[in-house]
């Protein structure tokens, strides 16, 4: 068997996943006319033009003005389901999707239109297409923990359908101990945590996501090659680095796929897998992302095999849902 039809048959978790970031340029457009807005390009294609970064904030600019054609659950519900059939596609068997409602309260849309219409999605998803789903709740790091702990009380009612907490958004001067207070919380009432840490802040912000947030998996993490010791504690304990290549190519993190230490970290005996973070602006789904690891880094079978199985094993799943996989 080929690495190309490895890639696609074999199963697979994602556990790095905006749904914003599956917002497609043709969605916006399809949204914008259901909903009356008038966007500032003339179509898709222009839109897409524009997707060309230079660092995380550029990214960002652009990702929270297109979250503005998404109003109302059933436009949280389509965005939610086009995912799915991505997943479908790709043989992802379990998703585990982050969530920015502090993007969508801060224009009017209520919380309940966003995870319902996610939610109702995600649910349809296992019936129809057998994939199972995770809801993570990202609070948003360039705004002030006071925000951060409002919307934490504003999802108490809908915490059965949350698995978990994170945090995202600019990460350079937003270090993880500026969430403790929320993040504690959310420790409390039982919740997964994760944070984003080390994409384009350095390998401290790692160590105090573990540290001071307590979280149960990094997402991104790649600055942890920065520190020797840290590489050696993660491996030691197992923790997660939830990797996206092609979205650290295309915000600049490495100037080139050739250059992405994933299958350094891999052998050291972290465990590491393949997301794809923000697929509609960052050039592909998930087998897309192992696409261009194939193509650059010539992984062996057996990287392949065991990026798959880390991506399960490093999943919130059950040890007994795990083992349908493994
Ligand atoms: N980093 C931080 N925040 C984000 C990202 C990311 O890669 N994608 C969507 N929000
Ligand atoms: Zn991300």
């Amino acid at each position: 068997m080929s690495n190309s039809e490895l890639i696609k048959k074999i199963p697979k978790a994602e556990l790095h996943l905006h749904i914003e970031g599956t917002l497609e340029p043709k969605m916006v457009f399809q949204l914008a006319e259901r909903n009356n807005i008038k966007l500032p390009y003339a179509n898709a294609q222009e839109l897409a033009a524009k997707y060309n970064f230079s660092d995380l904030q550029s990214f960002l600019d652009l990702y929270y003005q297109a979250t503005d054609v998404l109003q109302t659950e059933q436009d949280f519900f389509d965005l939610t389901w086009a995912y799915l059939e991505h997943c479908a596609e790709d043989n992802v068997v379990h998703c585990e999707i982050f969530f920015d409602p502090q993007s969508h309260t801060s224009r009017g849309v209520p919380f309940a239109d966003v995870i319902q219409g996610i939610h109702k999605a995600l649910v349809a998803g296992e019936e129809k297409l057998g994939i199972t789903s995770q809801l993570i709740l990202c609070f948003l790091r360039h705004l002030p923990e006071e925000d951060a702990l409002k919307t934490w009380d504003e999802a108490q009612p809908w915490l059965s359908l949350i698995s978990g907490v994170g945090l995202d958004s600019s990460e350079r001067d937003f270090p993880p101990n500026l969430f403790a207070n929320v993040f504690a919380k959310a420790k409390e009432a039982g919740l997964k945590l994760v944070a984003h840490a080390g994409e384009e802040g350095p390998a401290q912000y790692i160590e105090q996501a573990l540290d001071i947030l307590k979280i149960d998996r990094i997402d991104h993490g790649v600055r942890i090659t920065e520190s020797d010791e840290l590489m050696d504690r993660v491996a030691k304990d197992n923790i997660a680095l939830t990797v996206c290549p092609l979205s650290n190519v295309r915000l600049c993190v490495y100037s080139q796929m050739q250059e992405h230490p994933l299958l350094e970290l891999l052998d050291r005996g972290l465990r590491v897998m393949i997301n794809s973070d923000d697929p509609a602006y960052f050039g592909g789904y998930m087998n897309q992302n192992f696409h261009a690891v194939d193509e650059a880094l010539n992984p062996s079978k057996e990287q392949i095999i065991l990026l798959a199985k880390n991506s399960i094993l490093a999943s919130f799943l059950t040890d007994q849902e795990k083992q349908t996989w493994l």
